[in-house]
């Protein structure tokens, strides 16, 4: 059985979100709610919110923004030839955790993408915050977030390690295809957060949904065949870093054919979308927006010689196409309950209508 990288992400947060689907969970949500009601709230805390507003909502875009942004800070280090700009880690030079004044331009722009990991890691933290008191009503959004902090952390080393590894490609690229989980995983958060917790119902026909997932598997494949081209290819992040040895042109054939054919899946699935006017069309229609000029870029950028901007946008591009394929997957189903039901369903249960 075929399974897409993005499938995978999509079904472990999924996964997580489950707590909140299974039969009878609206009896187990109540209860909680209930309870959640009940626990006395020490009033420094009561700023905390107690249901889903648009401070939840805003931490939610902030992560999915911070996520990308830092894939194209990440791009800037490597493209510019910084990635040893601070050549050890954790501190940035033997003694010094910022970078001197000998280290130029170079250490100011890897330095920065290291601050900016701690953007990600505060908006991060701020989320598991925002969510506290919901961490039981909505576990699914709570683990999302615990996922978005352990994710900072881990992609702290893996940056460490390869700084410390002299830009070893494979894990340059591991690098990369951890950031775009991430943006991934956040744009399940975002997603979550406008929905009704419960159990969910597939609203495509089931050939859509299959199709979806197919050109889902076939966006994962595309991104992993770029990665390896960029690890083959010139940008390497510094002078002395090494290379994979592949046949670098050969390998943008195979990275560019399924790209192509994603474009082709999406134009089957826009087209079905709209004759059928279902409601996921704008979403898909996003997604194909995105993959065209993803693709525009991508010619380009390789009869153009690879100049560093072009691949900076081609790698940004990237994460915003695998957030916009992740959306799309998650809109084949809707809760079968909406959140004025549920929240109904609350009031009821504690007797506050
Ligand atoms: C849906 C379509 C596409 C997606 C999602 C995509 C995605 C990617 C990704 C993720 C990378 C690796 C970035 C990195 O590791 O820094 C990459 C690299 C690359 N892509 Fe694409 N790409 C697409 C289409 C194309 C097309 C049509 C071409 C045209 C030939 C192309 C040319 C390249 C080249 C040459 C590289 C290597 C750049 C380098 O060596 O630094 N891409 N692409």
């Amino acid at each position: 059985m075929e399974i897409s990288i993005l499938q995978v992400i999509s079904g472990i947060c999924v996964l997580a979100g489950r707590f909140t689907s299974e039969p009878g969970t609206i009896r187990k949500h109540v209860i909680m709610r209930k309870t959640v009601g009940a626990e006395p709230v020490k009033p420094k805390y009561q700023w905390i919110p107690s249901a889903i507003d648009a401070r939840i909502r805003v931490i939610a875009w902030l992560s999915l923004v911070t996520e990308v942004v830092i894939i194209g800070t990440g791009g800037a280090v490597r493209l510019t030839g910084s990635g040893l700009g601070c050549p050890t880690w954790p501190t940035c030079v033997a003694g010094s955790l910022v970078p001197t004044s000998e280290m130029g331009i170079h250490g100011v722009i890897e330095f920065g993408n290291r601050l900016m990991s701690g953007v990600v890691g505060i908006v991060a933290v701020l989320a598991v915050v925002l969510l506290w008191r919901l961490r039981r009503e909505r576990k699914d959004l709570f683990t999302l977030s615990i996922i978005l902090v352990v994710g900072v952390l881990a992609q702290a080393l893996v940056g460490g390690v390869t700084v410390l590894t002299g830009l070893n490609p494979f894990i340059v690229g591991f690098h990369f295809m951890a950031s775009l989980i991430m943006v991934c995983i956040s744009a399940v958060l975002v997603h979550r957060v406008y929905v009704a917790p419960g159990p969910r119902v597939r609203v495509v026909p089931v050939a859509f949904a299959g199709l979806a997932h197919a050109t889902s598997f076939v966006v994962a494949l595309t991104v992993l065949m770029g990665v390896v081209t960029t690890a083959s290819g010139p940008h390497s992040g510094d002078a002395a870093a090494g290379r994979t040895g592949f046949n670098a042109e050969l390998l943008e054939h195979l990275h560019a054919w399924p790209g192509y054919a994603t474009l082709v899946l999406t134009i089957v699935l826009l087209g079905a979308s709209v004759r059928g006017k279902l409601p996921i069309r704008f979403f898909v229609l996003t997604l194909f927006l995105i993959e065209l000029v993803q693709i525009v870029v991508g010619l380009l950028q390789a009869n153009l010689g690879l100049p560093p901007v072009l691949v900076g946008v081609h790698m940004v591009l990237a994460s915003i196409l695998a957030a916009a394929m992740t959306v799309v997957v998650l809109n084949l189903k809707a809760p079968s309950r909406s959140s004025a039901d549920v929240a109904q369903m609350a009031m009821n249960a504690t007797g506050r209508n």
